[in-house]
């Protein structure tokens, strides 16, 4: 992506967070929501124990949702990640099991009836389980295919209760340079944030995730709940979350606040629209030396050109 070919002293001027922008969210931080999220502030882990929900997996398999191509190796899919808050490399396996996943509370604000605060363990025995096999194309141009376990972020929505006043979902992963020390990193726009419209939020698509490979989602992953949305590139899928806020304004996201022209708000998967850099007509395959053509939607039309109608003037493909 943007700046993992970089150090960090060659990042342009144009591209960093302003020193004052940062400290601005820093206190904020300090002075209100970080108050709200400090009951979920991931620990440095000591020995975790058995996870709370392991009894719920391998979870039932939903077999509307087919695949073109093989299931990813999961030792592959498990040592290739992208997880900046753990490092710029693929390999952030160690770095990212010294978050504690547990205790991991997740905070549910903004325009909605009542805010409220949730223990993942709670929330995931309430929400109904199902596992999914979905293709997944990161905006780098490789993909894979894996199964997910999760649940539709709809029947979140709903437990939410948001406002009609309420435009969009937004998700952020935890802030902790303690734990995370990619977080120390400043010019990056901390925490890493993400947003849906509430059309896109409650389609039938979009899984937010707990499990993978039939067992509960290893931290590297993105561990305790992570967002899945098949139809755009990867970095829209925000890992570790801490808090979902039902806001009226689109919110600027962490790769749109990093570099606009290169990562936008949508980012719908389409192979006739090139990233500035580099093609996106086809797709590296993981563990194969297939490329293959990227599918528009990353095959998923059926199921979400609809949310688009209307939206024709705007990047939906960036
Ligand atoms: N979420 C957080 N918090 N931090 C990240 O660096 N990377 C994104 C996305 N979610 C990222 C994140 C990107 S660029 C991709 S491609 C996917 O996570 C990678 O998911 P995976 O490691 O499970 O394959």
């Amino acid at each position: 992506m943007l700046i993992r070919n970089r150090q960090s002293w060659q990042i342009p001027e144009s591209q960093a967070t302003p020193e004052s922008v940062f400290m601005d969210r820093r206190g904020f931080l300090g002075a209100g929501a970080g108050l709200i999220a400090g009951a979920a502030l991931p620990q440095i882990a000591a020995a975790q124990g058995a996870d709370p929900t392991l009894d719920l997996y391998p979870a039932k398999k939903n077999e509307s949702f087919t695949l073109d191509r093989p299931v990813t190796d999961e030792k592959l899919a498990a040592n290739y990640n992208n997880f900046y808050e753990f490092g710029t490399s693929k390999d952030v396996v160690a770095a990212a099991s010294k978050m504690a996943t547990r205790p991991w509370n997740v905070q549910i604000d903004g325009m909605v009836e009542k805010p409220f605060e949730i223990g993942v363990d709670e929330l995931i025995r309430k929400m109904p389980l199902e596992e999914r096999l979905y293709r997944f194309r990161c905006v780098e141009a490789w993909s894979m295919a894996v199964p997910w376990t999760g649940f539709p972020l709809k029947a979140l929505v709903e437990l939410a209760k948001p406002l009609s006043s309420a435009k969009y979902v937004k998700m952020e992963t935890f802030l902790n340079p303690r734990v995370a020390p990619g977080q120390l990193q400043r010019w990056y726009p901390w925490p890493y944030t993400e947003g849906l419209t509430i059309a896109e939020a409650t389609n039938e698509m979009t899984l937010m995730v707990t499990g993978i490979y039939g067992k509960p989602i290893a931290n590297q992953f993105g561990a305790p709940l992570r967002l899945i949305t098949p139809w755009k590139y990867g970095f829209k899928s925000v890992k570790s979350i801490t808090r979902i806020s039902f806001v009226a304004e689109r919110p600027k996201t962490f790769w749109e606040a990093l570099q606009a022209q290169e990562y936008g708000f949508w980012a719908n998967v389409n192979p006739e629209v090139a990233h500035p850099r580099w093609s996106q007509a086809t797709e590296q395959v993981l563990g194969t030396r297939d490329r293959r053509p990227t599918l528009i939607w990353n095959g998923y039309g059926e199921q979400v050109a609809g949310l688009y109608k209307g939206l024709e003037g705007e990047r939906l493909f960036v």
